[in-house]
Order: structure tokens, then sequence, then C-alpha cells
């Protein structure tokens, strides 16, 4: 048996994602809080999750809602201060869940103590901390940004008549992590936080931390697939040993890297585990199904096939088969919420593919990751007018389009189902105002749907609600090892309704059917080896008894069956 099989308590945990500034607002301020966040560890336990991971809460001036770091060893003004936290840590200890921290250090902010020493002068002590180009050498080699109006990555600066690097806002300059310096500063970072007792780490953009130095033109196959360049620099793979040696080996926590630009091939240099690298890491495959080829921001012309996604998730699975460790994840504070993307969230169809969707990730091998919300079903806001926008990605993409005269409908019309923000609109608590996220005016606009039933208070009262099926479904992962760590195998796999997997694990043997229809479709049983068994959970009616030839499964309906063993 394979390394794959190997028992870790993050392999068994379900993973819970919070966006502190959208969670609960304690003062009134209308921005979320730690407070906010203490306020509902109750609940949080209720949902039978093991793990929370925070997005950045740590000091920033906000231009990237907390990615760009001013004080890595503080706490944002506006989401309280370190003895919040430290309540807010022991209160999720308490309770027996673990806390892990995003970890930004690919860049920080043009704020931080670092970078105001770094561009004060060409001899400072911190100069070697980011990348800089002198000016006499010239205009720099091309390189984009995210988050640049003019998606140029290099940003002159008068103090010192040099260029800086920036893959993201003019507001993030890159650290340089070729210097052992900065890494030795962000290492003394990490032992200042599992100090404190987190548990783990997201790492925010992790293969892009090693770059090539020289800075060269870029080589012409990366010509507008700037990501795949990015990411693995030349150095990659030594920064992370180095840190898993220095810092992740002395303590008991898990990773999780965002890996964007990480292809299946390079999968496991990443998590095998005798590479001492790190744990998982979140794959962009998926992220790209419904978006122009290379855009990540763009969405495709025609419909994404359900053959594709199950080949997406095939493929992760079959790659750590036998070393590594996958993540699942179907949404995140960068991309649409899950139901409105992969299911349907139409009135009609939004209970079963809410519900459907979990089953999913909980049936999966691999760590399931949930976002703040798709506990309930919460969907897209799709919101209509610019203004009502407040990430920087939107608001520079609508610039730019302006400014090239582009057709600002379309734009909108992309945004509705491509934005960021669908995924940062308030959490939904009650029928309240502002569906209990804030006394104040929220910093961003509530979704009006909490008062159609998509919001936690009414959904803990219906038996039958997404949000109970959630504890449900989280309690059957929790309840049944082979769920966690049995083999996968598809069955039917060229259906282009219903994905239908099993999960073998010693004499434990499931049959998961999935429906991504909006008709009844009849599904082919007879080439299962197993037979004879009994309905495990289902969002909607299903039959005790798994038939032999076929079954009808309802629009989006989730079916476990359980295989006694003879
Ligand atoms: C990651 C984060 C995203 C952020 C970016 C820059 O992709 O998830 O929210 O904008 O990195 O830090
Ligand atoms: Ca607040």
């Amino acid at each position: 048996m394979g390394k794959a099989s190997s028992k870790k308590w993050w392999k068994e945990s379900v993973v819970y994602q919070i966006y502190p500034r959208s969670f609960k607002d304690s003062n009134g301020d209308g921005v979320g809080d730690l407070r906010g966040i203490i306020s509902k560890l109750d609940y949080l336990k209720s949902l039978n999750i093991d793990v929370l991971w925070l997005n950045p809460i740590y000091r920033s001036p906000n231009d990237d809602n907390g990615y760009d770091i001013s004080d890595y060893r503080a706490i944002m003004e506006e989401f309280g201060n370190m003895a919040d936290f430290d309540a807010l840590l022991k209160g999720v200890h308490e309770r027996g869940i673990k806390l892990i921290m995003d970890l930004v250090v690919n860049h920080s902010s043009d704020e931080h103590e670092w970078f105001k020493r770094s561009r004060s002068s060409r001899d400072d002590a911190f100069r070697d901390y980011y990348h800089w180009w002198p000016a006499e050498k010239g205009t720099p080699p091309k390189r984009w940004s995210y988050f640049d109006l003019e998606d140029n990555a290099w940003q002159y600066d008068e103090t010192t008549d040099a260029y800086y690097l920036h893959y993201f806002s003019v507001k993030q300059p890159d650290l340089k992590w070729e210097n052992p310096e900065l890494r030795r500063a962000v290492y003394d970072m990490m032992h200042f936080w599992f100090q404190k007792g987190i548990d783990g780490f997201r790492m925010d953009v992790i293969p892009f931390i090693s770059k090539d130095t020289a800075y060269p033109e870029l080589p012409e196959s990366y010509k507008g697939d700037f990501i795949a360049y990015y990411a693995n620099g030349p150095r990659l793979h030594e920064f992370l040993q180095e840190m898993n040696r220095e810092v992740l080996s002395k303590y008991d926590i898990m990773t999780v890297g965002e890996a964007p630009g990480v292809t299946l091939e390079q999968a496991l240099n990443f998590v095998d585990e005798d590479r001492k690298e790190l744990d998982m890491f979140f794959h962009f495959d998926l992220l790209a199904l419904d978006r122009e080829p290379g855009e990540v921001f763009k969405m495709r012309k025609d419909q994404w096939k359900l053959t594709e996604f199950k080949q997406i998730h095939s493929r992760w699975d079959a790659v750590f088969k036998d070393k590594g460790w996958g993540s699942i994840f179907l949404c995140n504070h960068d991309f649409p919420r899950s139901v409105s993307r992969w299911g349907n969230d139409s009135p009609r169809y939004w209970h079963n593919s809410a519900t459907m969707l979990q089953t999913f990730s909980l049936s999966m091998r691999g760590t399931p990751f949930f976002y703040q919300g798709e506990e309930i079903g919460m969907t897209n806001i799709r919101f209509d007018a610019i203004e009502d926008y407040r990430d920087i990605n939107t608001l520079n993409a609508y610039h730019k389009a302006a400014h090239r005269c582009d057709d600002l409908k379309a734009f909108l019309e992309n945004e509705k189902d491509a934005s960021r923000d669908n995924a940062r609109t308030p959490m939904q608590w009650d029928t309240s105002e502002n569906a209990g996220f804030t006394n104040g005016t929220p910093w961003i606009k509530v979704n009006t749907n909490f008062k159609e039933g998509i919001n936690v208070a009414e959904q803990d009262k219906d038996q039958n609600s997404v949000l109970n099926y959630f504890r449900k479904m989280t309690q059957v992962r929790k309840t049944h090892e082979g769920l966690i760590y049995g083999s996968y195998e598809l069955v039917e796999e060229g259906h282009e309704e219903i994905y239908a997997y099993t999960r073998i694990w010693g004499e434990e043997r499931y049959v998961v059917l999935l429906s991504f229809s909006e008709n009844q479709v009849t599904f082919p049983l007879h080439t299962l080896s197993h037979k004879k068994g009994t309905l495990l959970i289902s969002n909607d009616e299903a039959p005790q008894n798994l038939p032999d030839d076929k079954i009808t499964l309802h629009p989006y309906q989730a079916a476990i069956y359980r295989f006694t063993p003879k």
C-alpha cells in the first residue's frame, strides 16, 4: 500500500474557510472582525468541521483586502487586536478545532517597514528584500502584473531611480526570496505564529516566490501565459525544503499551498512526503474549466462539460494514488459561488445542486475545503453596477476596459459570473436587516436572497435544509474511513449527466451517484461489480437498496450506497 494511505489528521479533516471581512461584524462598523468570529464558534462546531482557515488578518492598508501586509505580527485594526486573536485561538482549540492562517510571502505591502527601508536608498540594509532594477540599465524586460492598470509589474520609483517588481498591485511589491536574510525573517515570523499555537498555513501564490533574478526577456513560449512562467522558479523547491527544515518540521501542523501554474507532472515535487516540502496544494485546473484559455477572469463562451469536470478530478486523484495527497474545493474568496457555478442556483434546483456538490466534496479522496456560506448554499450576487464592486481586480479591469473603449456592458455581464466579489458578500445569518451580518452599513452589499431562505437561522430549524444536509454529510465522511482513504474509480466515465464513482477501502465499499442534470436521468448500474448496496445518504428520495440494473435520479440528486461485506 502506498504512502497516500498513511493516516494523518489533516487528511481526515474537513476545512472551513473564513473570509473575516464578510463573516460577522461585532461592532457595527460594517466590517467583519475577530470578535464576530468568536461569537460564531459554536455554530462552526455544529458543522462538524475540523480546521478553520482564516484569510489574512494581519495589519494591512487593504489595497487587496489584507493580501497586502504591512506588519506580519500585528492584527488589522479593523479586525481587532492580538488579545482578540488569542481569545479566538483559545476558543477554537477548546472546541477541538484547529486554526490555520494565510501566509502571504510572495509580496508584502509597500507600507511594510521592510519596503519603506528598501525604497529609501540603494545602500539600505533592506534594499535587497525586494526586486529592484536600476534605471540606468534601461527599461526592465516585460513582466505582467495581475492588478496593475498598465499590466506592468515594474514600477518606477524616483527616490532611488529604480524599478521594483510587483506581480500583483503596485502596493504589493514582491519579496526577494533569493536573499537569505529575507528568508530568515520570514521563518522567524512563521515561528512566531506557530509558537502562539496555530496549526498550519495556507500559502498564498507560493510557486511564485522563486524568480530568475537576471530578469531575462520572457521566453517566446510563455508570451501571454505569464502564470506558467511565474510559477516554479529555479530555486522554488530549495526554498520550500529549507522552510520545511527550518520551520514546518518542528511542529505538528498542516500546510496547503495555493499553486497557480502547477501541473499534474509537477505535483509530486511539492507533496511527495519524502521530499519534505508541503502537505497539499490547490491546483487551478478546475478553476480554469469555465474560463477562456489562459484567462483567469474571463468566462468561456461555450458551456463546460461534465466529462471535463470528471477528467480533471480523476487525473488529480490518480497523481496522488500512491504518494502525496490532494485537496478538493469548489470555491473560495477568489472565485464565484459553487452552487451558481457548478450547480444551478435557480429556486427549483438550488437545494439539490448545493447538497449534491457538498456530497461530491465530502466523498472524494483528498481533504475537502469549504468556503463560508457554502454550507447554506449561498449564491452569486451578480451586481449590475460597477459602483457595487469593491474588488481591486474588477475595478482595475473596468478602468482598463473603459480606457480601451471596450464594450463595458459586456464587461459587466462577464463580472456577474466571474467577479471575486460574488464570494465576498456577507455571510447570511438570519432574516434581520443585513442578514444579521452587521448593525451598520456593510462594506459590500448583502445578497437579498437571505430573505428567501438562504440564511443560517431558518435553515437551522429545517431538517431538510442545505445546512442540515451539510451537517449530516460531514458526519458521514467522518464515520466512514473508506470515504477518506479508499481508492476512487469512475463508473460510466463518458456520461454527460451523472458523475458516478466507487470508493473502496478493504472491506468497505461505496458507490457515489451525482446528477449534474436538470432532468430525471436513468443511469445504468450493470457494470458495477458490487451488488446489494444500501442507502447511506441522499438529498432526495432514493430507493433503500441499490437496484442491480439501473437507477433513476432526480435533478441534481446525490446518493451514496454502501456495500456490506459478504
Ligand atoms: C492569491 C489570493 C488573492 C490575492 C492574491 C495576491 O491569489 O488568494 O486573493 O489577491 O493571491 O495576494
Ligand atoms: Ca467590525
